[in-house]
């Protein structure tokens, strides 16, 4: 592949933008808050909007196609009107980065011959990248060229844009993205995705399980938590993870509670470019004899984003690491830097179960979720306490794919995209995952032994691509998706088994990361029986947790961990 000549500078070229608009700011431009302010109590004239977004003055359109087909730089915005409120939308235009697009965000290479190049990553081998810049231009670089690659906290959309407008037409274009749905009839095909998910009369609450917020000290960006555990055994205490690498042992006591950093692994773990970092922990089945418990954490190895499962020890009074050097049991290098996964757990039958994502970039162009010699985009099951030549763990007999040649034995299923959270109903053993969608839908499964998931041929219930699609393959079906209406990212939760007496018991929960809304779902022979939406949270919720009595808590990614009541709400 060869580097060519039209590289893009990386600062001068917004500047630049704003130029092509031909309508630079000027000392008569309105600030931004007239226009926030008029966009926010005025309605405005869609049609006119249209034409605005499509005008090649306003460059809208050469960054994002709103048909669904995805294929420019920026997302593609065909159901914004379903996945953002009016405020959203009016944010997203007047501060591109303060939020930025999973997936979408700017990456900057640097080649060996001096070129600078920037843009959103369409591709990624172990050959090359590829990256689509603001003119819409796929920028082919071999892995060789380049000398650095780094992740902007910018969005690759300009800052300024709405200077090109008057706040009369600001306000017809947001009007315009208002009116962007998702097409209802050919979506609503199947059992498991509600065209409604009915808000139950009286919501669950969440309250504050902790008094303190989890935030570092030193650090602009709020927070970044990603789970919590109970201590085995242990009734009261609690480990709170950061993303960053630092594990907090939490102590509940009669007057509030005692903090203790248990673990500080910020030089060791990996936490940009993504959701990367510290994502989970676990204990042994037999952690009160062996205090053996888990890591799930991505490091930058060779300079690449490579996901370790580590395993640990306490001390003897389980109080804090026994300071052993860790096992490392399974590292898996990611192609993309995304969607890492991010999840394990011990099954009812004692082995290890680790959950990969296909690590991108978006449509997974290399099919990796559907490549069974690689581990990305696939659920493992492992045995921890034997081991076999080369491996620090051993196969379980009874793997679907144990003896295949060139399949990986470690597979348990496949076909997932970027899997955020899995449980096991502790009464039925049932495996309950989410995955989160690309361009459509959210979906829940219930993984079972051997069986593909579908990405990246289907997104949900709908065909997404042919490209990997094997003969005679078949596809296990979502039990439940749901639309941009809902939200654009699940965070996958627990099934309620705390009050035998109440309604919400046996109801999986799980919520959407991005929207804040709880949902719950019971099944009847496997097949979608109830989905509620059943509360919100104030805060992005990034995992759930369960403890030994069975009660649930919602994690907040910026700081907050909250115990969800159950008591006066109804599920039916
Ligand atoms: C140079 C390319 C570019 C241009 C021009 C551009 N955008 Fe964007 N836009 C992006 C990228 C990249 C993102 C994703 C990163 C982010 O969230 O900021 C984005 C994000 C958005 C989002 C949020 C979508 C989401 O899924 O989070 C909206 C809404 C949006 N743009 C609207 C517009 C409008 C309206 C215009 C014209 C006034 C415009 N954009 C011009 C590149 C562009």
């Amino acid at each position: 592949m060869k580097v060519p000549r039209c590289s893009l500078p990386v600062v001068p070229l917004l500047l630049a933008f704003v130029g092509i608009a031909g309508l630079a700011a000027s000392a008569e431009v309105p600030d931004l808050e007239a226009y926030r302010k008029h966009a926010l109590t005025h309605e405005g004239d869609a049609g006119r909007g249209r034409e605005l977004f499509n005008d090649p003055k306003l460059i809208c359109a050469s960054c994002h196609s709103v048909d669904g087909s995805a294929g420019k730089a920026g997302p593609d915005l065909f159901a914004a009107g379903d996945a953002f409120g009016r405020r959203d939308l009016v944010e997203a235009v007047l501060h591109p980065s303060s939020t930025i697009a999973p997936g979408y965000g700017t990456v900057v290479v640097e080649t060996k011959a001096g070129a600078l190049f920037q843009g959103t990553l369409k591709q990624k081998t172990d050959a090359g990248l590829q990256l689509m810049g603001v003119d819409g231009t796929l920028v082919s670089i071999a892995i060789a060229e380049i000398k650095a690659q780094s992740g902007l906290p910018l969005s690759l959309m300009p800052e300024g844009l709405h200077a090109n407008l008057t706040v009369q037409e600001f306000n017809d274009v947001i009007e315009y993205l208002t009116t962007l749905k998702q097409a209802e009839s050919t979506l609503v095909s199947d059992h498991g995705m509600p065209r409604d998910l009915p808000q139950l009369a009286k919501q669950v609450k969440v309250q504050p399980f902790f008094t303190t917020e989890f935030n570092l000290p030193s650090s602009k960006v709020k927070s970044g938590l990603t789970s919590l555990h109970q201590l085995p055994g242990s009734g009261n205490v609690f480990f709170v993870l950061h993303q960053k690498g630092m594990i907090w042992r939490v102590e509940k006591t009669a007057t509030g509670e005692e903090k203790t950093l248990f673990a500080d692994l910020p030089a060791e773990v990996f936490s940009e470019r993504g959701p990367n970092g510290l994502l989970d922990m676990t204990f042994h089945p037999k952690f009160r004899e062996n205090r053996k418990y888990y890591l799930f954490y991505q490091v930058l190895e060779e300079g690449k984003v490579t996901t370790h499962i580590v395993e640990k020890q306490f001390d003897a009074e389980f109080k804090g690491d026994s300071g052993q050097a860790a096992r490392l049991i399974l590292k898996i290098a990611s192609v993309a830097e995304d969607h890492s996964g991010g999840c394990l757990l011990f099954g009812p039958d004692g082995f290890l179960y680790i959950v990969m994502g296909d690590t991108g970039p978006h449509n997974d162009p290399n099919g990796h979720a559907q490549n069974l010699q690689l581990l990305l985009g696939k659920m493992m099951r492992i045995d921890v306490d034997h081991t076999e030549a080369g491996l620090a763990y051993a196969i379980p007999k009874d793997n679907p794919f144990t003896g295949q040649p060139g399949v990986r034995p470690e597979i348990w299923a496949y076909g997932l995209r970027n899997p955020w959270r899995f449980c096991f109903d502790r009464l039925t053993g049932d495996l309950w995952l989410a995955d989160v969608g690309q361009d459509r839908v959210e979906e829940v499964d219930i993984i079972r032994r051997g069986e593909n998931y579908g990405w990246n041929v289907f997104e949900g219930f709908e065909p997404f691509s042919n490209q990997f699609r094997k003969e005679g393959g078949t596809f296990a079906k979502p039990v439940f998706a749901y639309r941009r209406k809902y939200g654009n990212s699940i965070t996958g939760g627990q099934v309620y088994r705390g009050d035998k007496n109440s309604s919400f018991y046996g109801v999986y929960v799980c919520a959407d990361f991005t929207s804040r809304r709880l949902f719950g779902l019971t099944l009847e022979n496997g097949i979608l029986k109830t989905a509620r939406e059943i509360g919100t949270v104030p805060q992005r919720v990034v995992s759930f947790s369960e403890d030994e009595a069975g009660r649930l808590y919602a994690i907040g990614y910026e700081g907050m961990i909250y115990q969800i009541d159950f008591t006066e709400a109804r599920f039916e």
